[in-house]
């Protein structure tokens, strides 16, 4: 059989077992509403067992849903998305080099903006600084978000802010947990390090072609490297209990798309507002290291392009584009 329709109707098949959850639903049933023979429901159901799906079957009675992989596949991430675009179109991985990779590839291929590409695993996951990003199979979120804004260049910074501020949202919506943001794109729990973000643009001349949203999420990690233990935590180690990635993803990618909607219509200032009700080093001592030394002041707030304004000893106020920011003291 064709292998697009194969996965067509695995997919229905799915959406069925979803829809009876907790119920039985007969073989029958299931090859008279997707129009296939028994048998072939029966290798779909084989298949989808492969995939980790728990479907007890039961005579007389048919099939049910026990249990879904924990894993971020097409049909898991698409299945009950309230969305109307982001992450309508996925592209899912076990394991690839980067998502912002394949992301920046498919962008310039002509993808559709909300299209993501996500994988289980990345072998040459990167952050900030070309720094590598710690992306085994231990239970984290690594994902890209490819955005086509008609804006300046120089407004693509909020989009950075933007993301960090629906991530926060789409956190607590899951867990209930309160994270902090840290200027520009770190999402902190009690001080350390949950989420990292990497903000990459593909323009010409002065014309943005594509924004490439990479976001990595420490979600069911039981542990870190040794080098990491003082500095990252996942939501496993906060909450003493495995998260669901699916449907935090899910929440996220509502809380991004709810955001990028109204920031296109009616521009930062809502993201603005909201970044700095989350925002850890706003009012505080900060030493902000670019890459051309070390500035040491108070954070002031963010201008309207979202640059962070410190003020140093003598009162000059720098403008920062790109720093880490390291939090010196309480004021
Ligand atoms: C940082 O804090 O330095 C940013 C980390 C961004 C990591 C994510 S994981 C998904 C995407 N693919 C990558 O290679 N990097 C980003």
């Amino acid at each position: 059989m064709d292998e697009s329709l194969a996965s067509t109707i695995r997919e229905q098949l799915l959406n069925l077992l979803y829809e009876h959850e907790g119920e039985f639903i007969s073989g029958q049933k299931m090859s008279e509403m997707l129009h296939c023979s028994r048998t072939a429901i029966w290798k779909h159901i084989e298949e989808l067992r492969k995939e980790g799906f728990e479907l007890e079957a039961v005579q007389k009675k048919g099939y049910r849903i026990v249990s879904k992989p924990d894993q971020l596949t097409e049909h898991e991430i698409k299945f009950n998305l309230k969305t109307k675009r982001f992450g309508q179109t996925v592209h899912s991985f076990d394991s690839i080099t980067s998502t912002q990779e394949v992301a920046k590839q498919l962008a310039f291929e002509g993808a559709k903006e909300g299209t993501i590409v996500v994988a289980e695993e990345q072998t040459k996951g990167r952050g900030r600084m070309n720094r590598p990003w710690d992306s085994k199979k231990t239970g984290g979120i690594y994902f890209s978000l490819i955005l086509k804004p008609k804006i300046a260049i120089q407004e693509a910074p909020q989009l950075t802010l933007l993301s960090a501020v629906g991530i926060v949202r789409g956190i607590k919506r899951v867990t209930g947990l309160n994270c902090q943001i840290k200027w520009p794109n770190d999402v902190l729990i009690n001080g350390k390090k949950l989420v990292g973000i990497l903000t990459e643009l593909q323009a010409e001349a002065d014309q943005i072609h594509s924004v490439i949203i990479g976001i990595g999420i420490n979600v069911n990690q039981k542990s870190f490297p040794k080098e990491l233990e003082n500095i990252a935590t996942s939501l496993y180690q906060q909450m003493n209990k495995k998260v669901e990635r699916t449907a935090l993803l899910q929440a996220i990618l509502l809380e991004l798309e709810e955001l990028y909607e109204d920031y296109l219509e009616h521009g930062f200032a809502v993201v603005k507002m909201l970044w700095e009700t989350y925002a850890v080093s706003i009012g505080k001592k900060i030493k902000a290291h670019t890459l051309h030394g070390t500035i040491e002041g108070i954070a002031k707030g963010i201008t309207d392009a979202g640059v962070l304004l410190l003020e140093d000893e003598s009162g000059k106020v720098h403008q920062i584009y790109s720093a880490d920011i390291e939090i010196a003291s309480t004021k």
